[in-house]
């Protein structure tokens, strides 16, 4: 299995984790009048990622799920922010915004709250008493 920059031991996050990965490293290559269809297609895949590890959550019993849903649906939010400010951006601004602005949103994702609820796979950690805290 290749694995992500940042490996946290759950397969359905280390394999998502890696194919994102390679799509933002594959937008050197792309075309710039490709770049809103890529950047459509790794909106797409972000989202599909997220239904798969909530339903690998679910299923693990994870109690912190809601708060992860949470933080999903703020990074999904912020990605629909930028998909409205790509037309308004030349190619080498759409590039940035893809492999600088939204690839860093999902690597602060992956090394904060999905790390933290990746200790719940194996028990290393009881998190039975965490509670969500609203902001
Ligand atoms: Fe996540």
């Amino acid at each position: 299995m290749n694995l992500p920059q940042l490996p946290l031991g759950v397969r359905v996050m280390d394999e998502d984790h890696f194919v994102l990965e390679q799509m933002f490293a594959r937008t050197a290559e792309i075309d710039d009048s490709g770049l809103p269809a890529h950047l459509d297609a790794i909106l797409a895949e972000i989202a599909a990622h997220f239904l798969r590890e909530e339903a690998e959550m679910e299923r693990v019993g994870v109690p912190i799920l809601h708060c992860h849903r949470g933080q999903h649906a703020a990074l999904l939010a912020e990605g629909e922010k930028l998909r409205q400010a790509f037309p308004g951006a030349n190619a080498r601004g759409q590039r940035r915004l893809i492999v600088f602005n939204l690839a860093q949103l999902v690597a602060n994702h992956v090394a904060s709250v999905d790390q933290i609820s990746s200790a719940f796979f194996d028990k290393k950690v009881d998190y039975s008493k965490a509670e969500c805290v609203e902001a």
